[in-house]
């Protein structure tokens, strides 16, 4: 077993969250990531959805504005065309390569429609053979809903969460830590405030608990938004409560917040993410760690075809925008 010493944890943490580069999450399961071919009218298989995660992680000087690559499993395993595995192009392109270890979400009985992760059981050996392979990080998502999530749910997420992020600071990983409150809904920007406090609330007691050191992970949450089929907020509306709510709950060891876009639009989470830097008294350092919000556009402009340069300046003009927030 790879053990390294707590300052190459909050090393790497802050290497991903600081600096003004964040995290691209290029995660997306199998059966997502061939969904959101097949709606750009690609055919999925293994080949396109390498083709299409090489076009990413080559875009030129990605690393400019690009601290860290998630990968799932299947691509973690693949090669570049020019036979150099993923993770290892990726170091050698100056992107730390992160690995999604969650194995997704199933029902919580009596919880009235709560979700919890799973992916628990054989952890440990998975997250040495990933080590061994040159992941730096990784990833678990837990998943709720502001119409269901119940203390209980929290705290099984939470538990769930502390028992992967400890297990993988043994193995020389470092954890990002992401509960993620739903965008989905018409509740306002209170109801979010609220159960992303609950949800953070049980994750940093069981991360706690669990001995977890708080140095080595990044925080991965929701910005706190009013549903999509709500009524919008202000800007300084979101900001101000994401702020409040962060500020209650999460402790100042935490050396870096990478949030995540919930297929909200560019520019919407670059403009939260550009004020959330501006605010004074914050002890993170705030980033993101997009999907949709950096790729949509460029998987759509690649369209399946052989040439990448036109998605590959989309995805870039999407990373440097989102750089340039945090700077
Ligand atoms: P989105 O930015 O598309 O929400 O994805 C981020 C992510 O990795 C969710 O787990």
């Amino acid at each position: 077993m790879t053990t390294l010493p707590a300052t190459t944890l909050a090393a790497v943490a802050q290497q991903l969250t600081g600096g003004g580069r964040g995290i691209l999450a290029a995660d997306e399961s199998i059966k997502t990531m061939s969904a959101r071919l097949e709606q750009e009218g690609i055919p999925a298989s293994a080949t396109t959805r390498r083709d299409y995660r090489e076009l990413l992680l080559t875009a030129d000087g990605l690393a400019e504005w690009i601290s860290g690559i998630i990968l799932c499993d299947e691509t973690f395993g693949q090669d570049l065309a020019d036979g150099r595995a993923f993770p290892v192009a990726a170091r050698e392109l100056g992107i730390l390569p992160g690995i999604k270890v969650d194995t997704g979400t199933t029902g919580l009985p009596g919880q009235g429609g709560a979700l919890v992760t799973e992916g628990l059981d054989g952890l440990g050996a998975r997250l040495a053979s990933y080590a061994e392979r040159g992941a730096a990080f990784a990833k678990w998502r837990a998943v709720f809903d502001v119409r269901s999530i119940t203390p209980y749910a929290a705290h099984a997420n939470g538990h769930a969460l502390a028992r992967y992020a400890a297990l993988c600071q043994q193995h020389g990983i470092v954890p990002i830590v992401e509960p993620e409150v739903l965008c989905t809904g018409d509740h306002d920007l209170d109801a979010s405030a609220q159960a992303t406090r609950l949800a953070l609330r049980s994750v940093f007691a069981a991360l706690d608990a669990a001995g977890v050191d708080l140095s080595g992970i990044v925080l991965k949450p929701n910005f706190v938004t009013p549903g999509l089929d709500a009524a919008p907020a202000s800007v300084d509306d979101v900001v101000g409560a994401t702020f409040m709510v962060l500020r209650e709950t999460v402790p100042t060891a935490v050396p870096g917040i990478a949030f995540l876009s919930g297929g909200q639009p560019t520019e919407q989470v670059c403009r939260y993410l550009a004020d959330l830097t501006l605010l004074a008294g914050r002890p993170w350092a705030v980033t993101f760690s997009f999907g949709r919000a950096l790729v949509s556009a460029a998987l759509h402009t690649w369209a399946g075809q052989a040439e990448v340069g036109a998605a590959q300046q989309v995805l870039l003009d999407n990373c440097r925008s989102a750089a340039e927030a945090t700077r």
